[in-house]
């Protein structure tokens, strides 16, 4: 049995006040699933502190693939693990769009967290002319084949999946559930056929203008165990309803 989780991606918004108060609304309210939020890096220490204890669990937005040295402005794994993280999201789509993250960029920044006893969130998805020219399978299927390769299956134990369309990313446009579904499927069948088993254990999580009025339906899915949730998750009371819907 797969527990759905919900994971905030604020992106490179918030400030200390407005944390404050979206951190206290999070903790405190119920919610359905697990919870968890990643934030910009200097606000880590803040989630920490505010988090501390609680039932919400919180991460970061990207690592570096090195583990120390002459990387300016790079931030590594166990660095992560000094302030309490959890998860890590790597291959986000805007990391491989605006910043050239490559497949192997980000199966090498999969191992660097696992490494360090971080989860991985493995972020894969097509674009709009990938989808419109019928390749969504052969993308979705080559960005995780990249980690597949390096890391192994097994990896995946302790590793989660988000399927963001990169149409549906911010756009308002949201990918169907029965569209989302069948991403979904096709990716657990791709590492069932590595391992049966940690197939039916990886959670899958969908992205994409997820909002309280749509997640029921995406979440209802076979394969859809929770959401990545970016502009919703900037907002407590949508966070935490999309979270109820599960
Ligand atoms: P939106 O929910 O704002 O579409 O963003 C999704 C996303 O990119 C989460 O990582």
């Amino acid at each position: 049995m797969r527990t759905k989780l919900v994971a905030g991606n604020w992106k490179m918004n918030g400030s200390l006040a407005l944390n404050a108060e979206l951190l206290k609304a999070v903790r405190a309210g119920k919610a359905a699933a697990e919870l968890a939020v990643c934030v910009p890096f200097p606000y880590l220490a803040q989630a920490q502190a505010e988090l501390h204890g609680s039932h919400v669990t919180w991460g970061a937005q990207d690592i570096s693939a090195q583990a120390q040295g002459a990387f300016t402005g790079e931030v590594s794994a166990s660095m992560l693990t000094d302030f309490g993280c959890t998860y890590v999201l790597v291959g986000h789509s805007e990391r491989r769009t605006l910043h050239g993250e490559t497949d192997a960029v980000v199966a090498a920044k999969f191992a660097a967290a696992q490494s360090a006893g971080l989860i991985p969130v493995l972020c894969i998805g097509e674009t709009l002319a990938e989808r419109e020219s019928n390749i969504t399978a052969e993308v979705v299927t080559r960005q995780l084949e990249a980690v597949l390769a390096k890391s192994g299956v097994a990896a995946f134990a302790n590793a989660v999946i988000a399927y963001e369309p990169v149409w549906a990313i911010g756009t308002g446009l949201t990918a169907t559930p029965a569209q989302a579904q069948d991403v979904h499927a096709l990716i657990r069948a791709r590492v069932a056929r590595d391992d049966a088993t940690v197939a039916a254990g990886v959670r899958i999580l969908y992205g994409g203008s997820m909002k309280p009025g749509n997640a029921r339906e995406l979440m209802q899915q076979a394969d859809i165990d929770g959401g990545l949730i970016g502009g919703a998750a900037l907002v407590a009371t949508d966070f935490l309803g999309i979270a109820n819907a599960c």
